[in-house]
Parts: structure tokens; sequence; C-alpha cells
């Protein structure tokens, strides 16, 4: 039996009492995260919801340690992040983060040098980096010959979105996140980013993590919430079970889907309605159940 045992394997990121301020010290400081417990298997798709300024951007940046952290908080693969001598190098090259604001990913004039830029220097030869430019590009529907010369500053906001994710892809981290990948897009590039999203999940076995102040995005992409409100983790669990309290979460500002808002109104005329309903299909099923037509 060489096949690895995942239940056994230690998370791939797991929060012990995180704690963070920012300026800490200063009397500018600003508590960002009061007690954030939670860990996360390999190849799980976790959404990380919750209002705006809950700590959403703040817990995920921690599982890169790009921020000033102490030890026995952030841990990776078992190892803590902030023990001394820490390889935070390769720690980077294991999780990548599409920031909440792409351009301050990007870092090149032009399309293709600025997704070359992570495997270059993680010093990937001339021929592979191409490679990774060509498919990262082509995955994102900005095809390679067509816009690897293009100037970033030309294009559209959803393009250089577009463009940061090619750059966090060509990476091949075996964690990836996105931290509100979806604002900012209309809703065929939300439907376009979504599809490739769970290809590539599939297709590369990722842990996918999703920063979202809306429930109806992540609730198509993930199959966890973890719902933060004011730096502490107020609902951890799957994402139909966190769902069937909609109650809860709409006291928090959090964007609920639409078939469980529905699901919600109609529950006046159908007591026994479940509000853990993730597609309008799913919604249309019980109320037709109700009424006795199927
Ligand atoms: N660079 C920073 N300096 C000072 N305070 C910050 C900084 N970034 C975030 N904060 C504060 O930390 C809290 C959590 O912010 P953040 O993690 O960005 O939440 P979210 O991503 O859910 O909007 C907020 O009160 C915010 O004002
Ligand atoms: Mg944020």
């Amino acid at each position: 039996m060489d096949q690895i045992d995942h239940a056994a394997a230690p998370p791939i990121i797991e929060l012990r009492n995180f704690r963070y301020t920012y300026l800490e010290g200063t009397p500018r400081a600003s508590e960002a995260i009061r007690d954030v417990s939670f860990s996360i298997r390999r190849g799980e798709r976790v959404g990380i919801v919750g209002p705006t300024q809950s700590g959403k951007s703040t817990v995920v940046d921690s599982f890169a340690h790009l921020l000033r952290l102490k030890a026995g908080q952030v841990f990776h693969d078992g190892e803590d992040v902030a023990t001394p001598g820490y390889d935070r190098g390769a720690l980077r090259r294991r999780v990548g983060i599409v920031f909440q604001q792409p351009d301050s990913q990007l870092v090149e004039d032009v399309v293709g040098a600025d997704v070359a830029f992570g495997p270059t220097a993680a010093g990937l030869s001339a021929e592979e980096t191409r490679r990774r430019v060509e498919e990262s590009l082509d995955a994102l529907g900005l095809p390679y010959p067509e816009y690897r010369l293009r100037y970033i500053h030309a294009l559209s906001g959803g393009q250089r979105r577009r463009v940061a994710i090619a750059g966090v892809l060509a990476m091949h981290t075996p964690v990836l996140v996105l931290d509100e990948p979806m604002a900012g897009l209309d809703p065929r590039g939300r439907r376009e980013l979504m599809e490739l999203l769970i290809r590539l999940q599939k297709d590369r076995d990722l842990t996918l993590i999703v920063c979202s102040a809306s429930l109806s995005d992540a609730s198509l992409l993930c199959d966890r919430f973890i719902v933060l409100d004011a730096g502490r983790v107020v609902v951890d669990g799957p994402v139909r079970e966190v769902l069937r309290e909609p109650g809860r979460l709409a006291e928090l500002d959090i964007t609920l889907p639409e078939p469980v808002l529905c699901a919600r109104e109609l529950g006046k005329l159908f007591s026994d309605l479940p509000t853990a309903v993730l597609t309008e299909d799913e919604l249309e099923a019980e109320v037709l159940k109700r009424l006795g037509l199927v």
C-alpha cells in the first residue's frame, strides 16, 4: 500500500486561535482577527464568507505568511510557518493568492511578461515558462498569441483581473486562494470564471479557497463555508447545513443565494420547505413536490 492516507495526513492549512492586530503597539492599532481556528484538508473547496471588514483578507494572507505572524497560530502541512528559518519562499510556491485588488499583483507592463514573472522567479526554464504562460492565458480566455504583447494598462478591469489570475495559475500551486474574484465582473464573466475554477479544481486536484461577501457565488464553487464576522468564526460547515439557517446569515449583511431567499419567502406557504437549495431547479422541484405535482 503506497497510497497516501489523506485522512491521517496533517491538514494542509490550520489556524489555531489566530489573532491579528494591524499596526500593533501604535496608536493606530486595529484588531482585525480576534480568534479564528479551523483546518483545511487537501482537495477541499472552502468559501470564506463574511461582510466587509470581517477579516477574510487577513485570514487568507496569513496562509502565505504575508503578515507579521506570531508563533503557534498558522500551520502549513503541520508545520508552524512562523518558526524562525521556515522556508517562506517554498510556502509561497505552494499557496497562490489572487489578491482582492488585482492591480497590486501586476508587476510588468506587458501581459506575457507579467504572467511569466512568477515561473521565471521560481527558476523554471524559458521553455517551461512559455508553456505555462500560454496555458494560463488560454485557460482564462485571453488567447496567448493575441494577448501576450498587449499593454496591461490598456486592458479593462475584468481583463486585468484575469491576467492576475493567470499569473498565479502559472505557478501551479497546490493551494489556490482567490480573494473576492467575482467583484467587478459582469454576469457572463462570473459564469466563465466559475466554470474555469470548477474545471481547474478537478483537473489539478487543487485545494481551492474563495473569499466572498456573497454566498451566491461561493455556494456554486465550494462545499464548505467558514463564515466570519468581526474577526471571529460564526459558522463553519457544509454549504447545505450553513444554508439551513439563513436567518442567522441575513443578520450579518451577507448576500444569500437567490433560491435561498425565495425558499425563505415561500416557507410562509409551505412550512416544511428546506432553505438549503442551491439552484432554482432544486427549489422548483421542492415546490412541485409540495403541490403534489410530482
Ligand atoms: N493594512 C491594514 N492596516 C490597518 N488595518 C487593516 C489593514 N488591512 C485590514 N485592516 C483592518 O482589519 C480588519 C479586517 O480587514 P480585512 O481582513 O480586509 O477584512 P475583509 O477582507 O473581510 O473585508 C478591518 O477592520 C480593516 O480595517
Ligand atoms: Mg477583503
